[in-house]
């Protein structure tokens, strides 16, 4: 529960600030760094306005780098840096009719203005993108940044060239020689849906919003894939300039028009704060039909000889507001909680709601996020529940109306198992005890929500490498049908024969020799390295370094294979103490790797593989091991590996292993128990080394 700022006591506020001035910076860093966001506007909005009341109520608790005192984040490092040349603000924000009151009260006693003069004030739509700054200079463009931190930004000159509504020349007359407009980069809803189709079906990742979209394309380090991207820009403001050019925000914005930028058809100039606030509820009105994101409309005092008396607070102009529109609400029924899977298999609980127009917009889904959020609301099937749209964000649930009805369902519970393949699907548990948030789907490659992501990674260059065969290709192969599974892969020509396909030198994309060239590629790989087979599988935890590290310290794929496989049935087996031991193996590994040991499909698909593949020992090049051509023999009891391994790995390293020992023995492995074979070496003089030694000699080998 949140403490009433006048019940907080000193103490209590300087915490308080500090958690709001942490989640404050994780947000703009997200928001702005990352193109990512990671909470809704109305939540960061809420954060912001506590953060500034503590800090009002208690002033002496101000901190330099308080959040209050920044517009944006640092510029990132991937661009050059501008210092524009007047710095860009930040607006207030008001959320009612009296806030605006306030504002205007405000103005008229910094100016001193007698009740009979009116205050005139224009309004137009804040524009839900980023702001940018072009500097012009004799009418050419010469250079664009990004706001930054307010005072530098990053250069964006060359991306900008790429934007249609920015013109490389000023056209008409009366421009200042140098002069800095301002504006907002955005991404109509259209364009926005169109460039989210194109990401999706080339398998890369959707932007959350057309705000992030717009973000992401205009910081692209490659102005190819700005000038790819479809951005507008409505001209709105202006920084540093040489001549005055208007004497209101009106003339201004028509100079703008007539230079020609675009400019927002909803700007207009008002004589009366009953008028501005029409002009703000009509915008709410159209908001939904405009085809673009705005999250307010901006109030500016018209008048620029006020505005230049008005002058500036911290980062806000005094002369210039925003009034937010309200997160749209609406009541409805949740019918149905679906379960929908990621394509990297975590399990995402899904509201399915009675359709209610929310703000213009119909509504028929919400995410819940995860089960704990789900526990937390308590939100049950069939109840009657307030939903909000917030930005353009996801409609989220705030909270269940009627939890009171009688024959109310129990709480939902989230499904063990994943909806496709039927695969355990778990909680991890971190190295701190938490459990995580998600729950995931171990299926893996067999499971066929993930399948076309792993079988990406099956066939990635980390992995088995084929040549030719990228996401493009593996895609269009699952999309037939004519591979759903590893080792469909190195059944090409017969699947494609059996799906009375045309064979692949007539597919699209394919000739004779393409053709040709991939099946031998493919065919290449039939015999592949331990540690890329194991990578390939894509097991969670187990990436290419933990792959190496077991590929190095097992040597052979049955000896490993095996260890796992008795690991998975009896945990407290001297291998799976074994396994869990080994340096730089994590237990989550091990986990994941016994989890999918233990489901029968992956036994399946694995048993299907390896009969189209070999995994080859990661024998260390036979020529720079020591114990090449030389004949070992294990006496005794071994206690770190079994039999099978020492031998796997003593001739993987080149040596022979032999059961007897005789003149021609080079060395004897020998463990606690060792009887009469230990004896004959003694006799003979071959070298004795025990199980500790030999693990010894074999690391350093393995490297
Ligand atoms: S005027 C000094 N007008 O809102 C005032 N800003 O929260 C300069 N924005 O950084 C800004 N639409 O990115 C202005 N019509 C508009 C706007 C607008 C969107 C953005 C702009 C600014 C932010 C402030």
């Amino acid at each position: 529960m949140q403490i009433p700022i006048d019940a907080l006591s000193e103490a209590q506020a300087s915490a308080e600030l500090i958690e709001l001035a942490r989640l404050l910076e994780q947000a703009d860093k997200a928001y702005y760094s990352e193109d990512a966001p990671i909470m809704s506007d109305a939540d960061y909005d809420r954060h912001r306005q506590r953060h500034f009341a503590i800090e009002t109520a208690f002033p002496q608790l101000r901190h330099k780098d308080s959040p209050s005192q920044r517009v944006g984040v640092r510029p990132s490092d991937g661009f050059g840096k501008i210092i524009h040349g007047e710095p860009m603000l930040s607006l207030d924000n008001a959320f009612t009719d009296e806030d605006v009151h306030e504002f205007s009260a405000r103005i008229r006693r910094f100016l001193g203005l007698a009740a009979e003069i009116p205050l005139a004030l224009t309004a137009e739509p804040k524009i839900d993108g980023l702001s940018l700054s072009l500097t012009y200079h004799q009418g050419h463009l010469v250079q664009a940044a990004t706001r930054g931190d307010g005072r530098t930004g990053e250069d964006v000159t060359q991306n900008a060239l790429c934007i249609e509504d920015i013109p490389h020349k000023l056209q008409g007359s009366g421009w200042p020689d140098e002069i800095e407009i301002r504006g907002e980069v955005y991404m109509s809803h259209a364009d926005f849906a169109g460039l989210n189709d194109r990401e999706a079906a080339a398998g890369r990742k959707t932007f959350a919003n057309p705000r992030n979209a717009a973000a992401g394309s205009l910081r692209q380090l490659d102005a190819a894939i700005t000038k790819a991207r479809p951005l507008r820009f409505f001209a709105y403001a202006w920084g540093a300039t040489t001549q005055d050019f208007a004497s209101t925000q009106d003339e201004a914005v028509t100079a703008f028009a007539n230079w020609g930028f675009s400019t927002n058809p909803l700007f207009s100039p008002h004589e009366t704060l009953e008028s501005v606030l029409q002009a703000y509820a009509k915008m709410n009105e159209v908001r939904a039909d405009l085809g673009y994101d705005i999250d307010g409309v901006v109030y500016k005092v018209n008048r620029l000889d006020w505005q230049h008396r008005l002058g500036q607070v911290s980062r806000f102009p005094r002369w210039a507001m925003a009034h937010k529109f309200p997160a749209e609400k609406a009541l409805t029924r949740l019918l149905d909680i679906d379960i929908q899977l990621g394509r990297t298999g975590s399990l995402t609980p899904v509201a399915r709601l009675q359709p209610v127009t929310v703000g213009g917009v119909v509504v028929g889904n919400a995410t819940l996020h995860n089960e704990d959020e789900i526990a937390r609301l308590d939100v049950r099937i069939g109840d009657q529940v307030e939903i909000q749209r917030a930005g353009d964000v996801i409609p989220q649930i705030l909270r269940v109306i009627d939890a009171d009805r009688p024959d109310r369902p129990p709480p939902f519970e989230m499904p063990t198992h994943c909806p496709e393949c039927g695969s355990a699907a778990l909680r991890e548990v971190g190295p701190d005890g938490r459990e995580d948030v998600r729950r995931r789907c171990t299926g893996g490659l067999t499971c066929p929500a993930q399948a076309v992501e792993r079988l990406k990674h099956f066939v990635s260059r980390k992995a088995l490498d084929i040549d030719g065969l990228g996401s493009r290709q593996i895609e269009s192969f699952y999309q037939k049908g004519v591979v759903r599974a590893p080792q469909h892969i190195f059944q090409l020509v017969e699947r494609i024969r059996e799906s009375q396909l045309p064979e692949l030198a007539q597919w699209e994309g394919f000739g004779d020799v393409s053709a040709d060239k991939l099946l031998r590629a493919i065919d290449a790989r039939r015999i592949v390295p331990f540690a890329r087979f194991l990578n390939g599988l894509g097991i969670r935890h187990v990436g290419q370094n933990t792959s190496d590290l077991l590929a190095r310290h097992f040597v052979a794929w049955s000896v490993f294979w095996q260890a796992v496989e008795t690991t998975s049935q009896s945990p407290q087996s001297d291998t799976a103490l074994a396994l869990m031991s080994i340096d730089g193996i994590g237990q989550a590994a091990v986990q994941a790797l016994t989890q999918f040991a233990s489901e029968p499909h992956n036994q399946d698909m694995l048993a299907a593989l390896l009969n189209e593949v070999r995994v080859q020992d990661s024998a260390v090049p036979v020529a720079t091991s020591p114990i090449a051509g030389k004949t070992l023999v294990f006496t005794g009891t071994l206690e770190q590996m079994s039999r099978d391994e020492a031998k796997a790995r003593a001739t993987a390293l080149g040596a022979k292993v032999s059961g007897s020992v005789s003149g021609r023995t080079d060395l004897v492995i020998a463990g606690p128990g060792a009887g009469s074979k230990l004896k004959k070496a003694e006799i003979l003089g071959v070298d004795v080394i025990s199980e500790a030694e030999w693990i010894q000699m074999i690391d350093q080998i393995a490297g």
